[in-house]
């Protein structure tokens, strides 16, 4: 058995510093289903009650997929946020939650990170962790954002085909043993900081910084949309988060809620 770190509260409040008085509270459980169904489910939470799990039997993806949760070995965090300013202010909030989330795996000293459009954290073109936002509530009135991340930390030994995609964990990429309470710890504090700085200026405040992190950028890529695949050149993203492509000389934009996105040139294709 390898060695793994069990989740403790005490040690991820550590690394909360100033941000942690935007947290009502953290609760820890050691199996759920899913924690954003479970902080879905559960009424009347306060804006920044957060859950951690170390298991989820029937965590969540994008797009209905299945996101694999094994016990102890991984980051499953759902923060509960509310916002007044309704549902349709909040275009482009899984692209900003992205760029905390780097900055998290940044502080606890990761490099070569990205991210791959909508919100994929990638390295070596493997996917180390994904966002799922799940938001209920008014368009126009008080709405509920459940933010949910997923990190690979130290995956036990898995096959490709049980996940579905080239994937990477952060024992992997930093090569020691993986010290999980500060690294959600530090999740938690960026996203906490994160959320009110989208509260008052949108995904302006993170744009430039999400271009930087953009891993299609320049790259020919492959929109699956409904109709059909297009081919084009990915120029990074609209103020609204959409992703802007170059396809016969103009541009056009793609919403995530529609299409998918891959490499078209096979040697970008991760082996
Ligand atoms: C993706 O498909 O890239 C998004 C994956 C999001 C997984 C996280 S794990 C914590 C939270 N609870 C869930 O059921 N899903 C999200």
């Amino acid at each position: 058995m390898s060695q793994i770190e069990l989740l403790d509260e005490s040690a991820i409040r550590a690394e909360l510093n100033s941000a942690a008085k935007q947290l009502a509270q953290l609760e820890i459980l050691q199996t759920v289903d899913s924690t954003n169904r479970y902080l879905h489910d559960k009424k009347d939470l306060p804006s920044g009650y957060a859950l951690l799990s170390e298991q989820q039997t029937a965590g969540r993806g994008r797009l209905g997929r299945a996101w694999v949760s094994p016990f102890g070995r991984n980051i499953y965090l759902s923060l509960l946020w509310r916002f007044c300013a309704g549902s349709t202010s909040l275009t482009g909030l899984s692209l900003a939650v992205g760029v905390a989330v780097i900055n998290a795996l940044e502080s606890y000293g990761l490099t070569n990170i990205g991210l791959k459009w909508p919100n994929d954290i990638v390295c070596s073109q493997r996917k180390l962790g994904g966002i799922l936002v799940e938001v209920s509530g008014d368009a126009a009135g008080p709405c509920q954002v459940i933010i949910g991340v997923g990190l690979n930390v130290q995956m036990p030994q898995l096959t490709e085909m049980e996940i579905n995609q080239p994937w990477i964990d952060v024992r992997t990429i930093s090569n020691q043993i993986p010290q999980r309470n500060r690294l959600a710890g530090l999740v938690l504090r960026e996203l906490l900081l994160a959320l009110p700085e989208f509260q008052q200026k949108g995904l302006a405040a993170f744009q430039k910084q999400w271009q930087q992190l953009d891993v299609f950028y320049g790259n020919t890529i492959n929109i699956h949309t409904p109709q059909g695949i297009l081919e084009g050149t990915a120029r990074g993203i609209d103020e609204l988060g959409n992703l802007r492509v170059e396809v016969d000389d103009q541009i056009r934009s793609f919403n995530s809620g529609e299409v998918s996105v891959r490499y078209a040139d096979p040697k970008n294709t991760p082996v």
